[in-house]
């Protein structure tokens, strides 16, 4: 509970925070930003010292206000006709967006540009608006949280939305995967308390986000 507190506070001034998800789904801790508080450096710390993928969540109603929709849904193709996934009924990904004034779309500058804007947009969700500002496929993978959040899925992307609502954040998150340079498989929990204690983060679970929030 504790931990959950800490990380609403975090989020609240604008600070990242690390969420593992649970040892039983996919054993992940996530680095989650309020979409709103990331810059070129923060994209910079990501890359190099997540190196998952970069993703902007965005809440059920945000995402219903865009028309956007699940991507499993827009593909045509018999790749995406069995979704079946080892640790959840299915992903969140829906479309990959960039800023229209982004250039390649990829560099710390673009993508700190795109994952801003969004959140300015999510505050404020308006579809002709996001056609005119956003072009699609982009460099910024969207995902699309369930509706009643925690009560329907505990992803990292319900997690960060719940925690976003609690800090009075605009419903629009960053999340990133962690994973271990010496194994390339998830970072663990101990190294992942080991990097939040060095770079004075906030480590929370799941779980006790669930508790907190739900
Ligand atoms: C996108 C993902 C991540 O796991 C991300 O945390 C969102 O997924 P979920 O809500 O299922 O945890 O795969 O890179
Ligand atoms: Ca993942
Ligand atoms: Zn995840």
């Amino acid at each position: 509970a504790e931990a959950a507190q800490a990380a609403v506070a975090a989020f609240a001034r604008g600070e990242p925070v690390l969420i593992h998800d649970a040892a039983d789904r996919e054993g992940e801790t996530d680095i989650v930003y309020p979409a709103g508080s990331v810059t070129p450096e923060a994209v910079a710390r990501m890359r190099n010292d997540a190196g998952g993928l970069v993703c902007v969540a965005l809440s059920d109603a945000v995402a219903e206000a865009l028309a956007l929709p699940f991507m499993q849904t827009v593909l045509d193709h018999p790749t995406s006709a069995d979704h079946d996934l080892a640790y959840d009924e299915r992903s969140s990904f829906s479309l990959t967006v960039n800023h229209r004034d982004t250039f390649t779309g990829i560099t710390d500058a673009d993508r700190s540009l795109t994952i801003t804007e969004l959140a300015r947009l999510a505050a404020d969700p308006d579809p002709d608006t996001f056609a005119d500002a956003f072009r699609s496929p982009g460099h910024v993978h969207l995902l699309r949280a369930a509706p009643d959040l925690l009560a329907d899925r505990e992803g990292h992307t319900e997690l960060g939305i719940a925690l976003a609502a609690a800090a009075d954040q605009p419903p629009a998150v960053v999340v990133c995967e962690m994973l271990d340079d010496g194994t390339g498989g998830a970072l663990s929990p101990a190294e992942a308390q080991a990097y939040a204690a060095e770079e004075d983060l906030v480590y929370v679970e799941g779980r006790a986000i669930v508790a907190a929030l739900a």
